[in-house]
């Protein structure tokens, strides 16, 4: 069964992460070990760990991102990654299997039980003593400039569809610490780091048509929710074209990191 929350407009997105994504962990993995990638979507992150650890196993319960995780593989270089479809509560893989273990804007979205049964089966497969690291979004750090209206409405219109059922959903990142030791992990190094959506007119222009995919994608289902208005969809459709406009505007995106040890 698909994540219902996932919004499908962000995969494109999601394809052009990297390792910048995983730069917190890298100091944490040596070649040899074998790693992880849970819920890893189109696998350009696994396909980047790959080439650092030399074994690492993206799963996910998409189906469609298993296919395309596939299909990188089938193009990247020598440290090949694998991909298998798999719910992250039921890993199919045996205790202590793992040197590593990551979790990329995955756990920032699930419902406390679900979360739970990521965290037991991820340290279920991590050896004694391997590592985890997540990295998740929190919104109370995301950098805006100029603050339009509009802009202002699109990240609210996020926020009542990611929050609708979690109203803390969007600020899992500074938790992630006190997430994974409730959990029986011991949280060894915290940080966070910033997605660009702004570095030049390139990158502002795709902020921009990623909004608008996303937006548009999202927007009969929050007026079908009662989450939204179409006028409301419209003016936030509106503010990120005039954001566009602007050659000074900035958006910088907050993802806090969590290393631990199991
Ligand atoms: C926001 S995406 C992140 C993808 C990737 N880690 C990245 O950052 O590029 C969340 C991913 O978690 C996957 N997911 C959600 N629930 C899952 C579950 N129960 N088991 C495995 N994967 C799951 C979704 O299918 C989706 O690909």
């Amino acid at each position: 069964m698909r994540d219902i929350r996932h919004d499908s407009a962000i995969t494109a997105f999601q394809q052009k992460r990297g390792r910048d994504a995983a730069t917190f962990f890298v100091p944490f993995l040596i070649p040899g070990m074998r790693l992880l990638d849970i819920g890893c979507g189109p696998g350009t992150i696994t396909a980047a760990l790959a080439e650092i650890v030399g074994t690492a196993i993206g799963v996910d319960i998409d189906p469609d991102a298993i296919a395309s995780a596939r299909q990188l593989a089938a193009h990247a270089g020598p440290a090949r990654p694998c991909f298998v479809e798999a719910d992250m509560t039921a890993l199919p893989f045996d205790d202590d299997a793992f040197d590593a273990v990551f979790f990329h804007a995955v756990l920032y979205h699930q419902s406390q039980a679900k979360l739970a049964n990521a965290l037991a089966e991820a340290r279920r497969v991590l050896r004694p003593g391997g590592v985890l690291g997540t990295r998740d979004a929190d919104v109370g750090g995301n950098i805006l400039h100029p603050e339009l209206d509009g802009v202002r409405l699109a990240l609210d219109l996020w926020q009542r569809w990611y929050e609708h059922d979690d109203r803390e959903a969007l600020r899992f990142g500074r938790w992630q610490s006190s997430v994974l030791r409730a959990h029986g992990f011991t949280p060894v190094w915290a940080g966070a780091s910033y997605v660009n959506h702004s570095a030049d007119a390139v990158s502002r222009a795709e902020a921009v048509a990623d909004a608008r995919q996303s937006l548009l994608g999202l927007g009969p289902q929050l007026v079908g929710k009662a989450l939204a208005t179409p006028d409301e969809i419209e003016a936030a459709l509106a503010g990120w074209d005039a954001w566009g406009r602007d050659p000074d505007a900035v958006y910088f995106r907050c993802r806090c990191e969590c290393v631990a040890r199991k």
